[in-house]
């Protein structure tokens, strides 16, 4: 009979038709007259029998993992207590190899087991990403940034592509990457956030998703240097609508999340004690922050008690997350501890508008703040930051031609998914990582 061919994922429409299916195989089990192939096709995962001669041939008998198939079968459902991916199985009558992939030393197995270089699944990162934990956080990943513009979709924000070629900072010097940009020092974007600012007149609402750039000097769990970095922009508002937005935001994009199928089902599986977040998330306060991290003896990165203007480093961070075990709007942090576009609070200009949220197991997942709308304010805020403002004239500019109140935050996607997956590292979290001494492939 006529095969149609179909992608793995919606096999279940097809029980008792003959099927063709491509993709590659995943696993390879030859036992007594009977060979049991997984094939993946990035849809999916489909067990596939083949009996008799199928099973005999050379063909078969040689087979590997990793090869790519074109395979032709009946689709079966199968009973009770046998179990196979989505509770079917191809009986298979006839196959064909595309791509043979290399047994014995060259074997996947052996390309990214091998030794014990713990470079070495970063270094073959282009096979590591076939394995189901990796291509699993791949899926979520691709539904989240969905989930995102689906969200910002529903509440009317432009999206907006920002260069990522600048020659401004907007979160430190240190951590800038430089560039020749034909004889003039140029930068990878740290922040869309200047860029998004001037849009505001142009556009109200708008949001981005691009990867932002870090030279972090250091090895850390959530530290990346490009990763994708999601960042709203909003006007005439105030810091409480602000923190309002960021909270549905992120109950919306979660709820999003798990109710899609795919990658509502990878999260469980991924990380099965996964708790929604709800609303209203834990508000805390900088100071009260302090007074926690010092009531619970937790110290600061020197071996004393936190006081006011100590950053409030990973470690500590993580330790009064976890322990807290709810989302946390952290807010008011001290001027010198922040950027120099950040707004002071009008009850305390020791603080400002500002706020982090910190998930359970990775920390702070998302920063944001309102910004200084007042162009002499800014620029004292550059000066104390030691910043040449000439570079910043068309940010500048911004207060200039009818500034207005507004605020904004970025959430860094892969830390997102690190809380959302349960992944101990971002670096599990993006596609090729990019951090201090890797930069391939
Ligand atoms: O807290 P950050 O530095 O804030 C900003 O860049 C603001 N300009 C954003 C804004 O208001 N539009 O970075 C925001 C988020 C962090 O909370 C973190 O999730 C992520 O970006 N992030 C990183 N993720 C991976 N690797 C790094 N090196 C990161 N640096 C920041
Ligand atoms: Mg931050």
């Amino acid at each position: 009979p006529q095969a149609k061919k179909i992608k793995i994922k919606d096999i279940a429409n097809y029980i008792g038709k003959r099927v063709e299916v491509h993709g590659w195989v995943h696993r390879l089990r030859i036992q007594k007259g009977h060979a049991f192939i997984i094939l993946r096709d990035g849809s999916g995962f489909l067990q596939c029998v083949l009996t008799g001669d199928l099973a005999n041939a050379y063909q078969t008998l040689t087979l590997t993992v990793e090869s790519s198939l074109a395979v032709f079968g009946t689709i079966n459902k199968l009973p009770e207590g046998k179990s196979a991916p989505g509770g079917v199985e191809a009986s298979v009558d006839y196959y064909r190899i595309i791509g043979l992939a290399p047994s014995g030393k060259d074997s996947f197995t052996n390309k990214i087991q091998e030794g014990t270089d713990p470079n070495l699944l970063l270094d073959r990162r282009h096979l590591a990403l076939r394995g189901e934990t990796l291509s699993a956080v791949m899926k979520v990943r691709a539904k989240a940034l969905a989930a995102v513009r689906r969200f910002y979709q529903e509440e009317d924000l432009t999206e907006v592509t920002p260069p990522c070629m600048v020659q401004t900072q907007v979160e430190g010097g240190s951590t800038l990457f430089s560039m020749n940009y034909y004889g003039e020092k140029a930068y990878l974007t740290q922040s869309s956030q200047l860029y998004l600012e001037t849009c505001l007149p142009a556009l109200g609402d708008v949001f981005c998703i691009q990867e932002s750039f870090r030279a972090e000097k250091s090895h850390t769990r959530r530290h990346l240097s490009e990763y994708t970095h999601i960042e709203a922009e909003l006007p005439f508002i105030t810091f409480e609508d602000l923190l309002d937005h960021i909270e549905k935001f992120v109950v919306h994009i979660v709820k999003y999340i798990m109710e899609d199928p795919v990658s509502g089902a990878l999260v469980k599986k991924l990380n099965p004690g996964f708790v929604m977040p709800k609303e209203p998330f834990k508000r805390l306060q900088y100071v009260e922050a302090l007074d926690w991290l010092n009531e619970n003896g937790v110290l600061n990165e020197d071996g004393t008690p936190f006081k006011f203007g100590d950053d409030i480093q990973e470690a500590a961070e993580r330790k009064m997350t976890d322990t807290i075990g709810v989302p946390i709007l952290l807010i008011r942090f001290p001027v010198e501890i922040k950027s120099f576009y950040m707004k002071k609070c009008a009850d305390d200009p020791r603080v400002t508008e500002s706020v982090d949220l910190l998930m359970p197991t990775v920390g702070e997942i998302m920063g944001g703040s309102m910004r200084i709308d007042g162009k002499d304010e800014l620029l004292k805020g550059f000066k104390r930051e030691g910043i040449d403002p000439t570079n910043y004239y068309w940010f500048t500019d911004q207060r200039v031609y009818g500034t207005c109140p507004h605020g904004g935050y970025g959430l860094g996607s892969e830390r997102l998914l690190a809380w959302l997956c349960n992944r101990f590292t971002v670096k599990d979290c993006s596609l090729y990582p990019r951090f201090m001494g890797r930069c391939t492939p």
